[in-house]
Formats: C-alpha cells, sequence, structure tokens
C-alpha cells in the first residue's frame, strides 16, 4: 500500500471535503496555495453502484492532483464495497467516457455528516450512531482497495463518543482519522472540543486530522497546541480565502487585490477547462470579493456569470476600481 499518510510532515494541511464546494478546480486552487492533502465533495456510494457515470464525474480529478483523498458516504457495505472497486479502476471510468478520471491517492469515509437526507438513510453521523454496520462499511472498503483508508468523524453524535467509536474499530487498519471538535447537535456551531480531538491523538495509531474553527493563524495555532493533533483540516476559513494555506505556512506571506483578482482569474480558467459550469463559481467569487470596497456591488454583479468572458469583464471592471 502507498500509505501517503505517513509521509506528510507534521502540521499538515488538509482541505477538508466540502459538499458543492471541494471540486476539482477549487481543489487545484488550493493545492497551490500549499494545502498537502485535498478532499473530494462526499459522494454516494449507492449511486456509484447504480449510476456509476455521473458520480464518478463529481468526483474526477486531474492527474496534478497530489494527494487526493475521495470521500464516500453510504450505509450498506456491499454500496461501499462496489463504489470503491469502481472508483480504483480508471479502466471502467474510461469504459463510462467519463474524462480525466484518475485514481485518488486515498479514501475516506463520512461518518459526521448531519443533514437529515443524509442521516435518515443511516448514513454519515446515522452511520457513526450505529457501530456495527459502520465496522462492516469501513471493512467493505478496506478489503477492497489497496488504497489507505481514512475516517472522517465527530467528537459525538447521540450516546457514542468519538474515543468509544475508535475502540470499537479496533483491529481494522484506518490509517488516518479527521475529528470534528463538535457533536452532531452542535452542528456547526460553537466550540471546538479540543480535549476531545487529543484524546484522539493519545488513543489512536495512525494520523489524527484536527478539525473545527480554523479561520486564521491564532485559531489554527491554539488547535494544534491544544490537540498535539498531526495535521489541520481547513473548511469555512478557507471559503474565499484559499490562501490561507500559504498564510498558515509563511508568515511573510500578504494577500493583496493583485493576488485576489489573479486568483479569480485562474479559478475560472479552471473552471471554462473542466465542466464550464459557472452557476456553481458564482458563490466563489462571492466569497473571493467578500470585504473588498464596492463589495455589495460585486456579489450583485457576481450573480450574473454564466462564463469566462463574464468573469473576464468582471475583473476588468472592478480591478483597478476599487
Ligand atoms: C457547506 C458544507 C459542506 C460540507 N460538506 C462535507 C462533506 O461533504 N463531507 C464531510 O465529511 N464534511 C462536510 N462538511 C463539514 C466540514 O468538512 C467541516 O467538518 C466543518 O465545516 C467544520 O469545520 P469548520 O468549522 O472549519 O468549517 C461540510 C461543511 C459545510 C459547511
Amino acid at each position: 500500500m502507498n500509505n501517503f499518510w505517513r509521509k506528510l510532515n507534521k502540521n499538515f494541511l488538509a482541505l477538508a471535503p466540502l459538499a458543492g464546494i471541494t471540486d476539482m478546480p477549487f481543489r487545484s486552487i488550493c493545492q497551490d496555495f500549499g494545502a498537502d492533502v485535498i478532499y473530494s465533495e462526499m459522494a454516494s456510494a449507492a449511486a456509484l453502484s447504480y449510476q456509476p457515470k455521473k458520480t464518478l464525474e463529481l468526483v474526477r480529478s486531474d492527474s496534478q492532483e497530489n494527494n487526493l483523498v475521495i470521500q464516500l458516504f453510504g450505509s450498506e457495505p456491499k454500496h461501499f464495497a462496489l463504489a470503491i472497486q469502481r472508483i480504483t479502476d480508471e479502466k471502467f471510468a474510461a469504459s463510462l467516457d467519463v474524462m480525466n478520471y484518475h485514481k485518488p491517492a486515498g479514501i475516506d469515509i463520512n461518518l459526521g455528516c448531519p443533514a437529515s437526507k443524509v442521516l435518515n438513510t443511516g448514513s454519515g453521523a446515522g452511520l457513526f450512531q450505529n457501530v456495527k454496520v459502520a465496522k462492516d462499511c469501513i471493512k467493505a472498503v478496506i478489503d477492497n482497495t489497496d488504497l489507505p483508508v481514512s475516517i472522517k468523524i465527530r467528537k459525538s453524535a447521540g450516546a457514542i463518543q468519538a474515543i468509544d467509536f475508535l475502540k470499537e474499530m479496533e483491529g481494522l487498519p484506518i490509517q488516518a482519522v479527521m475529528v470534528h471538535g463538535r457533536s452532531l447537535k452542535e452542528g456547526f456551531m460553537g466550540g471546538v472540543d479540543f480535549e476531545a480531538i487529543k484524546a484522539i491523538k493519545d488513543y489512536f495509531n495512525g494520523v489524527v486530522i484536527a478539525n473545527g474553527g480554523i479561520v486564521d493563524k491564532n485559531s489554527y495555532n491554539k488547535i494544534m497546541t491544544k490537540t498535539n493533533a498531526d495535521g489541520a483540516g481547513l473548511a469555512r476559513g478557507i471559503l474565499g480565502k484559499p490562501w490561507l494555506f500559504k498564510m498558515l505556512k509563511d508568515d511573510n506571506f500578504n494577500i493583496d487585490r493583485k493576488l485576489i483578482f489573479e486568483t479569480i482569474l485562474k479559478h475560472a480558467q479552471l473552471v471554462a477547462a473542466d465542466n464550464a459550469w459557472f452557476i456553481e463559481f458564482r458563490k466563489h467569487l462571492a466569497w473571493y470579493v467578500s470585504g473588498l470596497p464596492k463589495a455589495k456591488e460585486m456579489r450583485m454583479a457576481a450573480v450574473k456569470i454564466n462564463n469566462y468572458e463574464d468573469v473576464l469583464k468582471f475583473v476588468h471592471d472592478y480591478q483597478f476600481m476599487l
């Protein structure tokens, strides 16, 4: 097994999975700014079994992407087993005419999603609370791939604490765990429980990634010091700010307007070369310009973007006008 997790430096930075956001163009931008590991948005194991073309297109990657982890959600071992075979078989993707499909570096299983449509099918944080089925699902993935398998969990869901969940997984070769330091009940709000993440770091033999509330150097230093985790998972903190990766690694780095607009153009070029689906890009554009003078006007212009030429005009109109 090529276990890339073991080759990462201490305090590495990961782009956490974000549904509808961490697609190939955005991952590429984050990698250029220094993300050491990049997670795909979550993909349904059941959909990969029944409708593989559409889902493989969702998780397809660029050959330039390093340490890409594809994340799966589901609740049935047989779906996971088939999904993982399909994800790791480039020839299968080619047979469905999925362009640009490359085998990832790792596979992650989502055990923390709080969305009701995911929970209601026993997936995400629902699977976390069904320890026996969770173990069977993780085992189905491990048994059907030579890629390193990781999991993403919350500090707790219902009556199950993360540390107890991991104890139940004893014996499974899980290589890494990203811990979101909030309970299912807390969702995405409130403080992050550093102690719970630290307890996992003390217990678990593999790589531990601390996640929750990292928005700047202070919050990053705090979570890393208090948890002693091996790496950090950045999520909402990088929306419109992919340069946060570089800021955390390089004290001398400062973002300026020129680089913001260069990033907008580069991101738009990647979207144009990928799926040319600029509807999704609009929200990124609105995030990129938030905090700048005329942000409100720019956000109103962002919702009208339909193609690369519109982005060029946007940059032309606003870059020097601010
Ligand atoms: C819009 C959105 C989409 C998300 N999608 C996923 C996902 O697909 N898989 C997953 O494991 N977590 C997902 N998460 C959770 C994040 O990866 C992360 O755990 C959470 O946002 C906490 O980190 P933060 O406080 O830095 O944002 C999502 C969160 C948000 C806000």
